[in-house]
């Protein structure tokens, strides 16, 4: 059984402040939930704020990003030992967004699931197509190779806490969700990658979130689907009131 995740990446929205506004209202409401794992991953300068705030709470926290290695002249980087000596436990790796606009590359995203692995961070891996790819036809041919280049050199023994996010990149912030049976479809084809690399095994245990325009009116739908097991949500996490439905109509 695969205990659905429903995560909310703020990208870069919320003041720490506003954050803490944001969790004194959202914890009370889903402090009894139990159906599903919830994550927030907040933008860095709210995260230790986070950390703390969910501290003993049923919900975690995680970084947008990270650099693979522990220390050295990157400004602006983050490093997974920096994130550990904060109590963070989770890291989003390879978010379009981050392949898009920081140019990350499928080795990069490589790296950073290694060093994820290495420092105990739950890494939510993120690939999916563009809009180009999948009318040419090339969604699987796009999907297998995201996965074959992330999970490279990784051994099946580690997988255990991996997570990957489905998001094509024509349904992220467009309100154009994939229908159920699309985002289906692209999961079965992530979950037979994962088996071909890291075995059946560990490929049946792994949660593969759908993330792209989630809204509290479509997850039901969304989760319905036997491969998916969870969200990844933008925009609708933003208010906590939107969040709860979600997290809630997810299961
Ligand atoms: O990481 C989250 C995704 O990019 C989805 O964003 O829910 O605003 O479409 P969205």
């Amino acid at each position: 059984m695969r205990k659905p995740l429903i995560a909310a990446n703020w990208k870069m929205y919320k003041t720490p402040k506003e954050s803490l506004a944001f969790l004194s209202e959202f914890l009370p409401l889903v402090k009894d939930h139990t159906a599903s794992e919830i994550a927030i991953f907040p933008t860095m300068s709210s995260l230790g704020y986070v950390i703390e705030a969910t501290k003993g709470t049923n919900v975690t926290a995680g970084a947008q990003t990270m650099h693979w290695l522990n220390e050295g002249p990157y400004t602006g980087q983050t490093s997974p030992t920096m994130l550990e000596s904060i109590d963070c436990t989770r890291v989003l790796l390879g978010h379009s967004e981050r392949r898009i606009y920081a140019h990350e590359t499928d080795d990069m995203v490589n790296l950073k699931l290694k060093a994820a692995l290495d420092h105990d961070l739950i890494p939510v891996v993120c690939v999916g197509e563009t809009l180009d790819k999948r009318q040419s036809g090339l969604t699987e041919a796009v999907l297998r190779w995201q996965i074959a280049c992330a999970l490279n050199g990784i051994k099946g023994a580690s997988c255990g806490n991996v997570v990957i996010a489905y998001e094509p990149v024509w349904a992220i912030g467009t309100g154009s969700v994939a229908t159920p049976e699309q985002a289906n479809e692209a999961h079965a084809i992530i979950r037979r990658e994962v088996a071909a690399h890291l075995g059946v095994s560990c490929a049946s245990g792994m949660r593969i979130l759908y993330g792209g325009s989630v809204k509290p009116d479509n997850v039901a739908s969304l989760m319905s689907q036997p491969e998916i097991d969870g969200a990844l949500v933008g925009g609708a996490s933003l208010q906590a009131k939107s969040f709860v439905e979600i997290i809630r109509n997810a299961t």
